[in-house]
């Protein structure tokens, strides 16, 4: 028998395995942070110029114990404290979410305690409630990452309504594309807003991949496509505009990206509009989104950089909901991919 999960600041153990991050975090209430522990595994993949995902799931194997262990250590409770676990079930990659969904599963059944497998999506909406300043349901949030862009609306803690989503490439994989043509390393979107920031965003205009106006989805290879023929078309120049290339690719997709989300605001009569996932810890998103939410009489909600990448508070805050909520995970179980 599982102990009955109510307790409004019931302690939960939130694991993350899905992609190259090995995560563990004690969030209270869904809402608290206790300890949030991120181990990267950036230098294992940096030198192939993306993810390889052999090397991601034996990387999380030897990270997952130690991962759990410092989390519990730094809130600064016992593993008798924890009440619920929850785990990344997926998007993902298969042998890397197997990883933390089997730990999570044999970690919940020796303890005795409640465990639920989340939605990676979902989680990272619920990074806005680690924030001081949550948004009221509802919301239209763009969710921008690695593996995903999306529009959503959240009408509660579990209920994402999907407006629209991209039909190629997610933008955060556009920017580590483009970076990898600018030689500027894996992952990438963290180098082009860094290096946009002393380029000029309007020297060389991109294309805008608006698709169909009135519609919420996304396109962004075309884009991709540009800049390669922008690179092809003046190699071998003196002067390589590197930094205005940045800028100006990154423009293009940050004026997509606003387009859409307060076209979505406007549709659904939603006066709050925020971001998640990896690409919302972009500057230049950050400031146009604030600016342009006020300026229409908008709220605007952005989580701190360090939530918007993949971390295991998200999944905490997640599970949270779900538990309350009565959902439990079964043994039989499985991971999925997309
Ligand atoms: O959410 P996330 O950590 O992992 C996935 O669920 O995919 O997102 C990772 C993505 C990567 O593509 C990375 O390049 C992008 O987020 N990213 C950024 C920035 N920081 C991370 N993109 C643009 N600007 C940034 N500052
Ligand atoms: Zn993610």
């Amino acid at each position: 028998m599982t102990p009955a999960a109510s307790p409004a600041n019931m302690i939960v153990l939130g694991i993350e395995s899905s992609c190259d991050e090995t995560a563990a975090a004690l969030v209270a209430g869904g809402r608290r942070i206790l300890s949030s522990v991120v181990a990267s595994q950036v230098e294992v993949h940096h030198r192939y110029g993306g993810v390889v995902p052999e090397l991601a799931s034996r990387r999380h194997l030897e990270a997952i114990e130690p991962v759990v262990h410092q989390a519990l250590s730094e809130a600064g409770v016992s593993i008798h404290a924890v009440q619920g676990i929850a785990a990344t079930r997926g998007p993902g990659l298969v042998g890397s979410l197997l990883v933390g969904f089997s730990f999570a599963k044999a970690m919940a059944f020796a303890l005795g305690v409640p465990w639920v497998g989340v939605n990676h999506l979902e989680a990272h909406v619920q990074a806005l409630f680690l924030e001081e300043d949550p948004p009221q349901y509802p919301f239209v949030v763009l969710l921008a990452s690695g593996g995903h862009t999306g529009l959503y609306l959240a009408a509660s803690p579990t209920s994402l309504e999907l407006l629209g989503q991209t039909r190629d490439d997610a933008a955060g994989e556009a920017f580590d594309k483009v970076a990898k043509m600018l030689s500027l390393g894996y992952p990438g979107g963290a180098a082009i807003d860094r290096l946009a920031r002393e380029g000029d965003p309007a020297r060389i205009r991109f294309t805008r991949p608006y698709l169909d106006k009135a519609g919420f989805d996304f396109s962004f290879s075309g884009l991709k496509t540009a800049v390669g023929r922008y690179l092809r078309e003046h190699e071998g120049e003196r002067y390589a505009p590197v930094a205005d290339i940045a800028a100006g690719f990154q423009e293009a997709v940050v004026d997509v990206l606003l387009f859409k989300l307060m076209r979505a605001a406007r549709a659904k009569g939603c006066a709050r509009v925020a971001l998640a996932g990896g690409v919302a810890a972009n500057s230049r998103l950050r400031e146009r989104l604030r600016a342009e939410a006020a300026q229409a009489g908008l709220q605007s909600y952005i989580p701190s950089p360090g939530l918007c990448g993949d971390n295991a508070a998200m999944v905490a805050a997640a599970g949270f909901h779900l538990l309350a909520t009565g959902q439990r995970g079964a043994l039989e179980d499985d991971v999925f991919s997309r």
